[in-house]
């Protein structure tokens, strides 16, 4: 389905650690329609993960920056302006931690140590990636950048925990750094709000399976994959989208505006008619 939409375009793609990630299906859309870019995580996931098979398949560097670090961010611009000859049109934030999550915390019982790490992680990084940038001068005109987003910024997912505030921080970031990015260099800023989606973060939320059936089941076109997801951040990195900024974008099949399906009214039924039977 590539159309070189993104010839000539030059990025940054954070938080590709392993194939289910979806920075790393990012990465793959972006090289079919014809972007440059450079391919980043933290040191330690580096170590851990297969991105060296992704820089491969995509015929780019990675350069390893910790995304809270404002050092690493700021060489990762220049490495990445010399890399690709000349300023950066997209960056995509795909990165997402929380330490109580990992740990099995409760959202009442938070270690603020790691809500702070969690917070720096998840939401603060996504405004020092375009402080970096900022300072450097180094996107383009029209540029796009990007960050991952759920709806528990919006709605509570009960084991969501501090990701919901963090998301809601993102989020927030998304608009005021798009105010002052688009006024100085009519840069956009936007976050996508996706489906649950199988990857090494998603999969660590307590309850990701019945979190992804519930959203499959309520919306009607049933959950946004990866794959879907990757798509979508192309036509954001696009001259196609020009003027879309400051918005948290759902890419959810329906489910943010659905509030019951018949899929969902069928398993309650269902549930209902066994209860009334056990009574018997
Ligand atoms: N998977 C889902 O269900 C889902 C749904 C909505 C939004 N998202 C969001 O999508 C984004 C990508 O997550 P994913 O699902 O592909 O999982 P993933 O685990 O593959 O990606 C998360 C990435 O964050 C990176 N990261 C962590 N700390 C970092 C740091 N200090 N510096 C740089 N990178 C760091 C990790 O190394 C990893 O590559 C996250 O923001 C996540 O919250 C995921």
């Amino acid at each position: 389905m590539a159309n070189n939409i993104l010839k000539g375009k030059r990025g940054i793609i954070f938080g590709a650690l392993d194939s289910k990630s979806i920075a790393w299906k990012v990465a793959e859309h972006a090289h079919a329609e014809g972007a440059k870019f450079v391919l980043t995580n933290a040191p330690i996931a580096l170590r851990m993960g297969t991105i060296n098979v992704l820089a491969e398949k995509t015929n780019s560097v990675v350069i390893p920056a910790d995304a809270t670090n404002m050092e690493d961010l700021t060489a990762l611009y220049k490495g990445a302006m010399k890399e690709l000859g000349g300023k950066i049109d997209f960056v995509l934030h795909s990165i997402g931690m929380s330490v109580n999550v990992r740990k099995g915390k409760a959202y009442y019982e938070q270690n603020y140590d790691w809500t702070i790490k969690g917070y720096d992680v998840s939401a603060l990084s996504f405004h020092k990636t375009m402080q970096a940038a900022w300072d450097l001068d180094a996107l383009n005109e029209w540029g796009s950048v990007l960050g991952l987003s759920y709806i528990a910024a919006q709605r509570v997912f009960h084991t969501y925990n501090d990701m919901a505030d963090n998301k809601a921080v993102l989020e927030s970031i998304a608009r005021s750094f798009g105010y002052h990015y688009g006024l100085r260099r009519n840069v956009r800023v936007n976050t996508i709000s996706q489906s649950p989606t199988d990857t090494t973060a998603g999969s660590g939320v307590s309850g990701f399976d019945g979190f992804y059936r519930f959203a499959n089941d309520l919306s009607p076109l049933g959950n946004a994959s990866a794959d879907d997801c990757a798509d979508y951040c192309i036509s954001l990195f696009s001259d196609y989208t020009k003027k879309v900024t400051m918005q948290n974008l759902f890419h959810d099949g329906g489910f943010s505006f659905t509030g019951m399906s018949e899929t969902a009214m069928d398993s309650y039924l269902k549930i209902m008619e066994d209860e009334r039977k056990d009574k018997k």
